[in-house]
């Protein structure tokens, strides 16, 4: 029978992303981008979002919605005008209660209910009096119709709250603060988070041309010299989750098959946190079940048993013993007193599943470098934002080294930053832009 480190070796070689392919991913991409921007057939939809480059100067208090997944936030931001910004205030809420007393996020809640939930959260922020600009991030992908119109094409992220999908979201949202009193918070901007990851570094450092998401959900935008509807630069939400020039192993494809929307996000199921820790799942059951691993746990059959926190917590690990991964296992799995070197065989695989998506990852930002940019004569910051990108050990080098790998000293050109609550601030520089150009029109 084969034995651990074979088989640790084979899954090695399974979830492998050479150098070769790499090339081939990025290439895939551009071409994927080009097709959707002439409007062809393209599994990137390459929205358009109506808004460009900030010019750093944008300023005031502005109510910014944060809503990226299962937790929402609402912040009140302070724009300085000069490339600064600062959190007033911030409140963050979950849409789903731990203890089971409601969730926003089920087939069994309603889109006016979710949206007056969030309007009761944002009336906790305002003050009496004054008008207050709102920028809405809303991190699904939208058919946008105007800065301030995107309507919901699908839900993503195992989201399942009927009524939305089809509709115009920064309406439902209006329509909620009106039904409370709320009129004086108004609606300026809907933007997609990558868009504010963009925005949020462009405002302070110009050379930003590519924003990107790295945490539960995956997506990058990035500024198009000539967007072809307008003719003029804009920023372009590529839903590159939905992506599919990448080979999936069977462990992917399982994994795809028992979604939501099987065949939809395909890149996102390879590379986001939503997925990670049940991919590590699948890979570490499948050892189990041909006896590499002494489990003989029924919980590592439960679907989405392992978050993807504790893949940060066992690629930290660096105690002799593993006593992390033994603790992880043994909460998540109730599975306990394995050797060494099977908790070892838990943590390769937990470091081949993050590694493989920060390659993944770098592939489509080198597709997108290569298309706006060709012959590398600018400098160039992507900026991200995200837990993978910030919190998962090895997981910013490994972006930044496979920029080196396959870009060599060109790579010099590039910078790969944190966008520190990018998709929160994004959003009231894009309120601010909007709401700044319309008090200018009134004089
Ligand atoms: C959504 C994108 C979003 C990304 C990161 C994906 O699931 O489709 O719109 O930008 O997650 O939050």
């Amino acid at each position: 029978m084969e034995r651990l480190y074979t088989a640790v070796a084979r899954l090695e070689k399974e979830l492998a992303v050479s150098a070769i392919l790499l090339q081939d991913i990025a290439s895939r991409f551009q071409e994927a981008m080009s097709e959707g921007l002439a409007g062809r057939s393209s599994s990137l939809k390459m929205l358009p979002s109506f808004i460009g480059s900030p010019t750093g100067q944008e300023q005031g208090q502005v109510i910014a919605v944060d809503f990226g997944g299962t937790n929402v936030r609402v912040l009140l931001v302070e724009l300085a005008g000069t490339g600064r910004s600062r959190i007033a205030a911030r409140r963050t809420f979950p849409l789903k209660d731990k203890l089971g007393y409601y969730d926003y996020t089920a087939v069994s809640a309603s889109g006016p209910e979710l949206f007056d939930f969030i309007a009761g959260k944002i009336s906790e922020i305002v003050s009496d009096g004054g008008i207050y600009p709102l920028g809405y991030t809303f991190s699904f992908p939208c058919r946008q119709q105007g800065v301030d119109k995107a309507v919901l094409i699908n839900w993503t992220k195992e989201i399942k709250t009927v009524g939305v999908e089809g509709r115009d979201v920064g309406q439902m949202l209006q329509a909620a603060l009106e039904n409370r009193g709320l009129e004086r918070v108004r609606l300026q901007a809907v933007i997609n988070d990558t868009t504010g990851t963009l925005l949020t570094g462009a405002y302070s450092d110009p050379a930003t041309t590519i924003g990107a998401i790295c945490g539960t959900g995956h997506n990058t935008c990035y500024l198009e010299s000539c967007q072809p509807v307008t003719k003029r630069p804009m920023i372009v939400n590529m839903e590159s989750g939905n992506f599919d020039g990448v080979q999936q192993t069977k462990y992917d494809i399982l994994l795809d098959q028992a979604s939501e929307k099987p065949g939809a996000q395909r890149l996102e199921k390879m590379v986001s946190g939503q997925y990670l820790g049940e991919l590590v799942r699948l890979i570490v059951g499948s050892l189990a079940a041909d006896g590499h691993i002494s489990s003989g746990s029924e919980r590592l059959s439960v679907p989405y048993s392992l978050p993807t926190e504790d893949i940060s917590a066992i690629l930290g690990d660096t105690s002799p013993e593993l006593e992390v991964v033994a603790a992880v296992a043994a909460a998540r799995w109730g599975i306990t007193g394995l050797k060494v070197s099977e908790y070892k065989a838990i943590q390769t695989i937990a470091r081949l599943v993050a590694m493989r998506s920060a390659r993944l990852v770098t592939a489509t930002w080198a597709g997108v470098l290569s298309k706006i940019d060709p012959g590398f004569v600018r400098q160039h910051t992507i900026a991200v934002d995200g837990a993978l990108y910030e919190k998962m050990p090895g997981y910013a080098e490994q972006l930044a080294n496979t920029m080196v790998e396959m870009f060599g000293d060109k790579a010099k050109k590039i910078t790969i930053r944190l966008s520190k609550d990018g998709s929160g601030i994004g959003a009231a520089i894009a309120a601010a832009t909007v709401y700044k150009g319309k008090y200018c029109n009134e004089r």
